[in-house]
This record gives C-alpha cells, sequence and structure tokens, in this order.
C-alpha cells in the first residue's frame, strides 16, 4: 500500500471519499489498523485508558504520549499518524505547545498532532502550523476539558452552543488546521459544520455528514470486558475480548486437565538418545 501523505488526505476530501481513521495504542493495534486499510492512525490520550488502565485521559502525560506514538509508527508503515496533545502540554503558552508539538514529532515520529478545544487555541495552533507539523484541531465533546463540561455529555444541542462550535471551528481552520475532529454532537450541526469548512472533519459520534469517521479501536473491536460503559455511537463490529476470554479459559481448563500440551504440542527425542539418558 502506498504511503498516505496530507496530500492523498487533501485529495480523498476533494473527491468526496470518506476519510477512514481508527485510533491505536501500540505496536499490534497499529499494525492492524494499517494492514486493514485505515488512511489515518490516531495515537489518541485515549491510551490512558484503553492500555493504561486510567479512568480518563486527564491524567496522561507527554511522556507516555511519545513512547506509545514510537511503538504505532513502527507498527502503521501506510497510514497517516497523529498523536494527541496531552491535557497540560500545551495551554500554558504558544512555546509550550510548539515544543510538545515538536516533541511528537520528533521522538515520537508521528506526522501530525492533535488539539482540544476552540477559538482560544487559535494563535497557538497558527504557531504550531508555522513550526511546520500538521495541526488536527478537535471540537465538540472535549474529554479532556470533562470536569468543566460535567462529564461526557453530548455538545451543540441549543442553537446557541451549536453556534459557537461552528465559531470555534472557523477559528481553527483559519489559524492553519488541515483537519477538524467533531465529537459527540447532533448529526445536523456536523453536517452544517462541514458544509461550511474547507478542511475535512472527523466525526465521532458526530452523524454521516463529516468527510471522515473515527471510532477507538478497543471499543469498535469489542476488546473490553462486557458490562463496560460504551457511548451510543460506538458500533460493535467485533468481539476480540469474547474471542480472547473464550480461549484463555479453554487453556485454563486444559492445564488444570492436563489436557494441553497433548504430544501434538511438544518436542520429541530420538528413543536411543533418551534410552541413554534415562540409564
Ligand atoms: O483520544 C482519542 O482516542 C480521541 C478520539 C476519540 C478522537 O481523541
Ligand atoms: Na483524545
Amino acid at each position: 500500500r502506498k504511503k498516505v501523505t496530507i496530500q492523498t488526505l487533501q485529495n480523498l476530501y476533494k473527491k468526496g471519499e470518506p476519510i477512514a481513521m481508527l485510533t491505536a495504542h501500540d505496536f499490534p493495534s497499529a499494525h492492524v489498523a494499517d494492514v486493514s486499510g485505515m488512511d489515518m492512525v490516531l495515537v489518541g490520550d485515549s491510551l490512558g485508558m484503553v492500555a493504561l488502565g486510567l479512568d480518563n485521559t486527564t491524567e496522561v502525560v507527554m511522556e507516555e504520549m511519545i513512547l506509545h506514538c514510537r511503538s504505532v509508527v513502527r507498527g502503521a508503515k501506510s497510514a497517516f499518524i497523529v498523536g494527541d496533545l496531552p491535557m497540560g502540554s500545551y495551554e500554558i503558552s504558544a512555546e509550550q505547545a510548539i515544543e510538545s508539538s515538536l516533541r511528537l514529532i520528533k521522538e515520537g515520529r508521528v506526522h501530525g498532532v492533535k488539539i482540544e478545544g476552540g477559538e482560544e487555541l487559535a494563535s497557538t495552533i497558527k504557531r504550531i502550523t508555522q513550526a511546520g507539523v500538521p495541526v488536527v484541531g478537535h471540537v465538540g465533546l472535549t474529554p479532556q476539558r470533562q470536569n468543566a463540561l460535567g462529564g461526557f455529555r453530548v455538545q451543540g444541542k441549543t442553537t446557541s452552543s451549536a453556534l459557537k462550535l461552528l465559531d470555534d471551528a472557523v477559528a481553527m481552520q483559519e489559524a492553519g488546521a488541515f483537519m477538524l475532529v467533531l465529537e459527540a454532537m447532533p448529526a445536523e450541526v456536523a453536517a452544517l459544520i462541514t458544509e461550511k469548512l474547507s478542511i475535512p472533519t472527523i466525526g465521532i459520534g458526530a452523524g454521516n455528514g463529516c468527510s471522515g469517521q473515527v471510532l477507538v479501536q478497543v471499543d469498535m473491536t469489542g476488546n473490553f470486558q462486557p458490562g463496560r460503559f460504551i457511548p451510543k455511537f460506538v458500533k460493535p463490529f467485533a468481539n476480540v475480548w469474547g474471542e480472547a476470554a473464550r480461549g484463555i479459559t479453554q487453556y485454563r481448563d486444559e492445564v488444570k486437565s492436563r489436557a494441553f500440551p497433548s504430544e501434538e504440542y511438544t518436542y520429541p527425542i530420538p528413543k536411543e538418545e533418551l534410552a541413554g539418558f534415562q540409564k
């Protein structure tokens, strides 16, 4: 497969072909996403939950992002790879944001960065872009701000809040963002924002009117313990946990009953060698 560049993504957008994006958090999750044809792989700070066992994304730090970005880059040879700027790595100043972005590029080896927020980040996005780093903006439900938003809540359900989302999106585009993630908002709001912009939008819980879609890989592959909360927008495309748990349970039972390892999983030794050994 040919390497996906920022130009490839522009061409998909111009053709009206939806851009397929999926998160990955390590080598194998990146590899399977890449060979399964993803245009883009996102090293989201959701790795805090899916790979590090944290309750949310607010605790994720740069060092963790860099380590996971490096392993994802080794696994995804074709996709365009974007890494999240974690909470605390960009808010203090444009200088801090540029430094963090350059670390994700130079140490994490990703191709672009994603930043949560809105209008207030316009000057920061402009500076990161000027440093030669492609920026994806992220508006709507911004999980890093869950404490301020009052939890994981759908955004843009009133005229005024929908207009604010549009203003944020336009401001990020004007600042130089080459793409926007729109998270958890009514489909009509995301579709109208998409129409008004001249850069692609990638929806997650934002309906079918965006320029592409993104999901968290462990969510859409069902790689989590049944009963865990899953947002309404996640379609269960696979049941990885169920298959893994089935196999591991059978392994346990066969270890306990000595059914495993049977002869076919055992190394032979020539009879005369064995006789010598046993003497
Ligand atoms: O962290 C993440 O995985 C994300 C996507 C859900 C967009 O930001
Ligand atoms: Na994220």
